[in-house]
């Protein structure tokens, strides 16, 4: 690991620590990034919250408690929270209309659809850092059975054959919004043209975002959601986007972990324990068995609508370490793939997508840029596996990158290429970009 001196490394978290800042709003949420993203995201949110928490514990809270605030009545938590009227963002809440489902948040405007569940890691992530423990144990105790009623919604709703694997029904509840994964989904649909006005791509190339005819894809799939007023049940059934996905599912493996360890801490909820367990064991077991790709040495989206694996590898295909399911063979294997197809000495650590692969992209979004949330989540997972050099590659990787580029939203993941020198793409001043740096460089030994 290169060595970097305590005055650099303090540096660089003051430089994150302005970023964070700025980015909070008085309404208690953190943008991920002026401009682009004026609300608050789920996901963004939790890891937002673990960079607070090393320096400014109640902000930390204060952003769970805002996000978990918009929960709706049947436990769901929506990707966005509309937070204010804001037009430089498409599609907004006019457009997503998730006032359609019964159980919608009445005090929030948000979307229909939702992001990973990292509230459960983040909480104990929480727990670990702060040093007031008797606190932070009350905020827990707090918050705790919202994201247990969370877990409970998608077993409830989403696991539609009940093998605790439970579906996205929209590319942007995977996080990796604009994959090569959904092109053959897309080539199985004729949404009609929309007009609308592009909004994300004032603030950023078009080259780096995702195109027109992929947004008609996303915003008809929306309207096929709101046909059915957002019922969960019929979206399984008619949705044209019907995906398990192994980060979302890997996610929320290591999220039911982190619960069960909280509430034994609490020592309350022996059933809310035993519920967790249970679906835990069926999740593990689902992950490995229907998710596992053993030609290709890693772990696949399955495309629930076509009902067969979607045979490509990226970043998510490695994300199972996070969850402590592969047992070490397979674990193994996963490291030798991500190795030998992400891992050359030209490039950083971890391309979204197969470098090796035609479809890559190495400036478009989610089909091949380095994005830091997905190294955070590569990393604690090889280090759980003991795999020192390669998560320490990882998390060097993600340093280099940002002291070199800045806090950018994603990076090209090639050392050399004819504009190396601007290999920082998306939104810039990145909130998780930043967050996550902080608890990086804050790690205990
Ligand atoms: N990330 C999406 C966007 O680009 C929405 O979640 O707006």
């Amino acid at each position: 690991m290169r060595f970097y001196t305590i005055v650099m490394q303090e540096q660089l978290i003051d430089k994150a620590i302005k970023v964070l800042d700025n980015n909070f709003q008085e309404e208690g949420f953190t943008l991920p990034s002026k401009g682009l993203y004026p609300f608050q995201w789920k996901w963004d949110s939790g890891f937002i919250a673990l960079g607070f928490a090393h320096y400014n514990m109640d902000r930390a809270k204060k952003e769970i408690n805002t996000l978990l605030n918009a929960q709706w009545e049947n436990g769901f938590i929506p990707h966005i929270i509309f937070h204010s009227d804001s037009d430089t963002y498409f599609p907004g809440p006019d457009f997503h209309q998730s006032s359609l489902h019964p159980k919608a948040s009445k005090k929030y405007r948000s979307t229909g659809m939702t992001q990973p569940p990292v509230f459960g890691f983040i909480l104990q992530k929480l727990y670990d850092i702060a040093e007031d423990k008797k606190d932070i144990l009350q905020f827990i105790e707090q918050q705790i059975d919202k994201v247990y009623d969370n877990h409970m919604y998608f077993y409830e709703n989403r696991d539609i054959h009940n093998e605790g694997l439970v579906y996205i029904y929209h590319n942007w509840e995977s996080g990796t919004d604009n994959s090569p994964m959904w092109d053959d989904i897309w080539a199985t649909m004729d949404p009609p043209e929309y007009t609308f006005e592009r909004r994300d791509t004032s603030h950023v190339d078009a080259s780096q975002r995702p195109s027109k005819r992929e947004y008609d894809h996303y915003l008809y799939i929306i309207d096929v959601a709101k046909k059915y007023l957002y019922d969960d049940a019929k979206i399984a059934e008619h949705s044209p986007f019907l995906v398990q996905d192994p980060l979302f599912n890997s996610i929320l493996i290591k999220s039911n972990e982190a619960l069960i360890a909280l509430y034994t801490l609490l020592g309350t909820n022996n059933d809310k324990i035993q519920y967790l367990k249970a679906q835990q064991k069926k999740s593990i077991k689902s992950l490995n068995e229907k998710l596992f790709n053993k030609e290709l040495g890693a772990f696949v989206h399955y495309d629930l609508r076509n009902e067969e694996q979607i045979p490509y590898i990226s970043s998510s295909s490695f994300s199972p370490l996070f969850s402590g399911a592969p047992d070490a063979k397979i674990a193994k294997q996963l490291v030798e793939t991500m190795m030998n197809k992400f891992g050359g000495n030209d490039r950083y650590l971890c391309a979204s997508f197969d470098p090796t692969h035609e479809k890559f992209n190495p400036k478009k979004y989610w089909r091949g840029p380095v994005w830091i949330n997905l190294n955070w989540i590569l990393y604690h997972g090889l280090k759980s596996y003991g795999f020192i050099k390669e998560a320490n590659r990882i998390k060097e990787d993600s340093l280099k990158l940002i002291e070199k580029y800045g806090f950018f939203e994603y990076f090209d993941s090639r050392k050399i290429h004819p504009d190396s020198e601007k290999s920082g793409y998306g939104g810039d001043n990145f909130s998780w970009s930043a967050a996550l740096i902080i608890d990086f460089l804050k790690e205990k030994a």
